[in-house]
């Protein structure tokens, strides 16, 4: 048991679950070509490479494969390998070996095009390749603006290669639309030319361990499943913080802002995740049924309801770890009279038997102290104070799902503090995967191209699924996007946010947890 608030931790032995190592799992899958439109981009560079590269080292899970990289620039093959060698030394934590990356990178090639209009080159290339295509298992992945996604599909449409011959699938990178509506035509236009099940829209988040494990946790232990509702749950608080600005992001961000960026997508999942239902199953369709009926039943927003219980912010100059950050407004990219917010709180009520009346507390953004991303969920008191007669008010129980930096679980208790006084004390028992399991933690990414591949759509959201969690978001989009705020900068990177963020708790009585 570990005591992170104790002031007397050496009392406590932080082992007492023994370290179990992880059974190689057979994830060997068999041939495949995946297509990357936006092969030179910092996606490709920074994840989509770098994890199929780590794949393919972790031996037997990548042997009969293609990975064609396309992009704009002029590039040969051997180039192209050069270029994502540099793109490895400079993104993965692990040393690339030279000897594994040559005979990775003998499954690499380039193609120069502007792929939204030069699809002939595209087919020849690939006919090029010739046998190294594996047409039963041709995956697109659209890892470009969302500006060229209809483009580069209808023109694989008109080369027939979607449906048929190719049974491609296709790989689609969030942000879905910009809205319900543009989801809704997007997903339209898609269908003309793929069917549902050769979809995969990914969410990163999705293909984390403890993300997943919310599902293992919740229905593989019999004692939480009778506390996991309105009697016994006080409120439920969910953080995404980052302490990174947006970087070289500015054009997308500027058109995205916070929550198209992180809400509409991570934070929906996160929230299904915890509110959902036993699935009747689980198959994707069954898991995915589950989700939409808690997104369908996040209370719907009007003018008041945003005005009182959502807030935004931008962030100001400040410092971060020690270094001085830019204020978003001066960041690459962005206008110096911006009105895009970085940061986004908000108080979410789901409408349902099992949850009416508990507060999902929400809240996420750039710039901020640190990176730290959780679901925490605390308990009601006890029915009567008993032990406060004599002690100090209690602190409540409660369950803790840290996905970032840690992917740990921890349950927040109380005990009597030994020795002659009645002192009541909290204990955290904690639960940590890498050390527990003595597993380096893999990356998000890995677990959902292998699923690609492997054509399992369980960890990829529906079309429903990503229309209803718009739903959710557009009104305080619109509303914000109609009155420009006033007041932006109103945080200073390196800090927790705007004031009125911890005011929404204090209204309640209540505080956000120390991240
Ligand atoms: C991405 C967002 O989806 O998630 C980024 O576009 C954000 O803005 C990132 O930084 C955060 O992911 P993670 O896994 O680092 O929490």
């Amino acid at each position: 048991m570990s005591n992170k608030n104790s002031d007397d931790s050496s009392m406590i032995d932080s082992s007492f679950l023994p370290a179990c190592e992880v059974p190689t799992e057979d994830l060997e899958v068999g041939p495949f070509t995946m297509l990357i439109f936006g092969g030179t981009g910092d996606l490709s560079q920074r994840k989509l490479l770098p994890t199929l590269y780590h794949l393919f080292r972790k031996e037997g899970i990548l042997t009969d494969f293609s990975i064609i990289g396309l992009g704009r620039r002029e590039m040969s093959d051997e180039e192209y390998r050069n270029y994502i060698r540099h793109a490895l030394d400079t993104f993965t934590p692990e040393s690339v070996d030279d000897k594994s990356y040559e005979e990775f990178s003998r499954h690499l090639f380039y193609l120069p095009t502007r792929f939204e209009d030069d699809h002939e080159s595209l087919c020849k290339r690939i006919s090029k390749i010739g046998g190294l295509l594996e047409k039963n298992n041709l995956l697109y992945y659209l890892a470009v603006a969302p500006a060229v996604v209809n483009n580069i599909i209808e023109k694989l449409g008109q080369y027939n290669m979607c449906k048929g011959e190719y049974k491609a699938k296709i790989i689609i990178e969030k942000p879905f639309g910009c809205d319900r509506a543009s989801a809704f035509q997007l997903n339209q236009f898609i269908l003309k030319y793929f069917d549902e099940n050769q979809i995969y829209r990914i969410d990163h988040y999705l293909g984390k361990d403890t993300v997943q494990n919310m599902i293992f946790f919740r229905f593989g232990n019999s004692i939480f499943e009778p506390l996991w509702n309105r009697r016994y749950v006080d409120h439920i608080q969910i953080s995404v913080a980052e302490d990174i600005g947006v970087g070289h992001r500015g054009v997308f961000y500027e058109q995205a802002g916070v929550v198209r960026d992180i809400v509409q997508n991570h934070i929906m999942q996160l929230i299904a995740l915890v509110a959902m239902e036993p699935p009747v199953g689980f198959e994707a369709n069954l898991i995915r049924d589950e989700k939409i009926k808690v997104f369908k039943t996040i209370r719907p927003m009007d003018a008041e309801y945003i005005y009182q219980s959502t807030i935004r912010g931008q962030y100001g100059p400040g410092k971060t770890n020690g270094e001085p950050a830019l204020a978003y407004r001066e960041e690459e990219n962005v206008s110096h009279v911006s009105n895009t917010p970085t940061f986004f709180a908000a108080k979410l009520y789901v409408d349902n038997w099992r949850w009416a009346g508990v507060p999902f507390y929400i809240r996420t953004g750039k710039r901020l102290l640190k990176r730290s991303t959780e679901i925490f969920i605390q308990f009601k008191q006890p029915p009567l104070r008993l032990l406060g007669r004599v002690c100090d008010v209690l602190t409540p129980n409660a369950l803790i799902f840290s996905i970032q930096p840690d992917e740990e679980i921890s349950l927040q208790l109380s005990v009597k503090y030994p020795g002659m006084h009645n002192r009541s004390h909290v204990v955290n028992m904690n639960f940590n995967y890498e050390k527990t399991f003595n597993f380096k933690m893999h990356l998000a990414y890995e677990r959902l191209l292998i699923d690609a591949i492997k054509g399992d759509l369980t960890l990829f959201a529906r079309q429903d699924g990503i229309e209803a969690m718009w739903s959710v978001v557009d009104p305080i989009i619109s509303r914000w996007e109609s009155i420009p705020a006033k007041d932006f900068p109103n945080y200073a990177a390196g800090s927790w946010g705007p004031e009125a963020a911890a005011e929404l708790m204090q209204k309640d009585g209540r505080k956000w947890r120390e991240l």
